[in-house]
């Protein structure tokens, strides 16, 4: 960072650099200083869970009940709201007629949200807010002990933001032994699966390039039971992909209530019926809340499947379900069965099919550190590699010196495995470059590819040992970038080897077309819309908080992997902006036009999706966004292997068939960025 500068009125900004994803240049950004905490709000989960009506009403309904047990036994009701966030619980615990609520909360911003909140529901003087982390609260900053514990501490892991540590603290400290709690156990359970499409987010496979030639990972990545990071997601889009080879077991039992009851590590052997034949993939994980002492209030995470018949399904995002890959893929038997060993510590879970240590796994082969859960479904993909294989058929002979830029890209081995004379591979990303050579090496394709660890700029005529290019491939894909229009650092690349090419050089993909659509999201809208009331509590200090926030944080379009979340079409798809790479990119016009989107549907717009479209040949394209022409049906196919971009609109808009909605575009080559303008 350099210097600070006056902002508009009393905002303190900053020159911040960062690295253009597209350009691959340096470039100084000015940001509010307060940037990083603003984004924080601005993403914080905090919308998407106030807007979880069944959550709000369990948790409202247990706390009367836990109330009426207290009172029932002739006891005064002291309540700690540990995590208070806008202070919703706390005021229906004052609502609900406790003597005395105190509440915490460790993050000020949200600390001072809550106050504001508390105040415009004329709760100020009945709730005491301490400003700080349980762990950090005194007794005397309350009136005496608690002994009625409220608090929702939870992630999609139910003990990953540290559940364990804060309750053990808060009943050896600031409650009373025999206290109760809302909820009062938390359960946890899993359910073992088959799944192609699982298995290609977790490990590479083999690429068939023709009849006798493919290429293989190799057994350096046969093993590793993957990545550090949690593997969320909205699983009943998944209904279909997954075979279920068990029923849903109960792993681990969480007893919020009593002192002493959370342990930091445990572990469970569960003895499974396999209800089918099968390979266990994954566990997939999810956990019910017993949310009542007297047991009648479940709050469940469950799979569609689980659920009753008729049962309406709550739709949440800050509590999806998990997938845990065992180190052992498993062979089961229908009917034999097979053990599920469970593992938890402080803060995570993991799950095996064998004993193991006590030690959370870790990625050991470098795979699942260097390519996320999505690029690695992405270079699994079938559809996706045959696009490239059909490309390089057509164009490469056995004359041909390719250059490939993408990152952790297994382009320079088809281009290879085809016959190429050789290959030239410049890839951005050090540790994907590193899985990409150890795979060359394992295929015995290192004499034909030359990996170039050298910026593209620095390359000189010796390091392509005096050949001229006359192939270019990209996929194109960049690790830097966010959205479906950043992956475009190969054209800039290009840009500094262009002596290197021959004159006819062949540039794939040629050209990029970004297109847009209007649609109405069945849910994703909820995370930025505003709350208001929320079970009759007025929220709007919280809708504040988090529009000043947006307003200064977020970008205006932001990633997200669509095929999670349904939506309807309401226009048809548009192309907003068309670039040819084989014109470079200083000769590449900028570009400002408007194109309308016009509506077919009557409808609530609340959001706008883009995405890219890369053109391999007059017939063959790729598309990060939309997977084909049926977008008029109920549910629109989104590409699972990409991230599309979409603008959320916080209030919905009804449209009608004759709508039109507005999209200015502007693309700067210069710099490599585009802006869409919504109206
Ligand atoms: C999931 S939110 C729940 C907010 C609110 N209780 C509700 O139900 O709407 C959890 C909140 O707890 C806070 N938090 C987490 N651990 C805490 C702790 N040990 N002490 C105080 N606050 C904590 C987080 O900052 C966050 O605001």
């Amino acid at each position: 960072m350099c210097d600070k500068i006056e902002g508009e009125g009393h905002q303190k900004h900053v020159f911040v650099s960062h690295t253009n994803p597209v350009t691959g240049k340096i470039d100084w950004i000015v940001q509010d200083e307060n940037y990083d905490y603003i984004q924080e709000i601005a993403r914080s989960g905090y919308g998407d869970m106030l807007h979880d009506t069944d959550r709000n009403q369990k948790y409202y309904k247990a706390i009367r009940q836990a109330i009426k047990l207290l009172r029932e036994r002739n006891k005064e009701v002291n309540v700690l709201d540990i995590g208070t966030g806008t202070g919703l619980l706390s005021m229906m615990a004052a609502e609900s007629g406790a003597d005395t609520v105190t509440a915490c909360e460790a993050f000020l911003p949200m600390a001072k949200c809550a106050k504001n909140v508390m105040e415009a529901n004329n709760f100020g003087s009945k709730v005491k807010l301490i400003p700080k982390r349980s762990t950090n609260v005194r007794l005397d900053d309350m009136e005496q002990r608690a002994n009625l514990l409220v608090t929702e501490l939870f992630d999609t892991e139910l003990i990953g933001e540290g559940a364990i540590a804060s309750y053990t603290d808060a009943h050896l400290r600031l409650m009373e032994e025999d206290c109760v709690a809302v909820p009062t156990t938390g359960i946890m359970y899993v359910q073992a699966v088959q799944s192609e499409l699982l298995r290609s987010w977790n490990s590479l496979q083999p690429v068939q390039l023709s009849d006798r030639v493919s290429i293989t990972a190799g057994p350096r990545f046969s093993s590793c039971s993957g990545a550090p990071s949690l593997h969320d997601l909205q699983v009943d889009e998944l209904a279909g992909k997954l075979k279920l080879l068990s029923a849903p077991v109960e792993v681990f039992r969480f007893d919020f209530s009593h002192r002493n009851a959370l342990a930091k590590n445990e572990e469970s052997l569960v003895q499974t019926l396999a209800l089918q034949d099968g390979n266990i993939d994954a566990f997939l994980m999810w956990w019910d809340l017993i949310m009542d002492p007297q047991g009648e209030i479940i709050l469940s995470c469950a799979p569609c499947w689980v659920r009753g018949k008729g049962e309406k399904i709550p739709w949440r995002d800050h509590w999806m379900q998990a997938l845990y890959y065992p180190t052992n893929r498993l062979s089961i038997q229908k009917g034999n069965m097979f053990d599920v060993y469970s593992h938890h510590d402080e803060y995570s879970l993991w799950f095996e099919t064998e004993p193991s240590g006590n030690h959370r796994p870790v990625c050991t082969d470098g795979l699942h550190v260097a390519f996320s859960r999505t690029r690695l479904g992405q270079i699994n993909s079938k559809k996706r590699n045959q696009v490239f294989i059909d490309a390089i058929k057509e164009h490469v002979t056995e004359d041909s010196v390719c250059l490939v830029v993408s990152d952790g890209s297994l382009l320079p081995l088809m281009a290879a495995g085809l016959g190429a004379k050789q290959v030239f591979y410049i890839d951005m990303n050090r540790p994907c470059c590193r899985i990409i050579e150890g795979i060359i090496e394992h295929n015995g394709l290192q004499d034909k590819i030359c990996i170039l660890d050298k910026r593209p700029e620095d390359i000189i005529a010796e390091d392509l040992f005096n050949l001229k290019i006359d192939l270019v491939l990209a996929e194109p894909f960049s690790q830097a970038a966010h959205l479906p229009w950043e992956h475009l650092y190969f054209w800039y690349a290009l840009n500094s080897i262009r002596s290197q090419l021959c004159p006819n050089v062949k540039i794939l993909p040629e050209s990029m077309t970004v297109k847009s659509m209007a649609v109405q999201f069945r849910d994703l809208h909820k995370i930025r819309a505003p709350v208001g009331f929320c079970e009759g509590f007025d929220i709007s200090e919280f809708d504040k908080l988090i529009e000043s926030s947006s307003a200064s944080a977020d970008e205006e379009i932001e990633p997200q992997c669509l095929w999670e979340y349904p939506c309807q079409a309401l226009s048809p798809p548009a192309p907003l902006a068309f670039v040819d790479f084989s014109q470079p990119v200083e000769s590449t016009p900028k570009l400002h036009q408007t194109t309308e989107l016009e509506c077919c549907r009557e409808g609530v717009l609340n959001g706008v999706v883009f995405w890219t479209e890369f053109s391999f040949g007059e017939e063959s394209f790729l598309s990060n966004g939309l997977l084909d022409d049926k977008w008029q049906e109920d549910k629109v196919k989104w590409d699972m292997f990409s991230r599309q971009g979409v603008k959320l609109m916080r209030q919905g808009r009804s449209i009608g068939p004759d709508s039109k909605i507005s999209i200015s575009t502007q693309f700067i080559p210069e710099v490599g960025d585009f802006t869409f303008t919504i109206k």
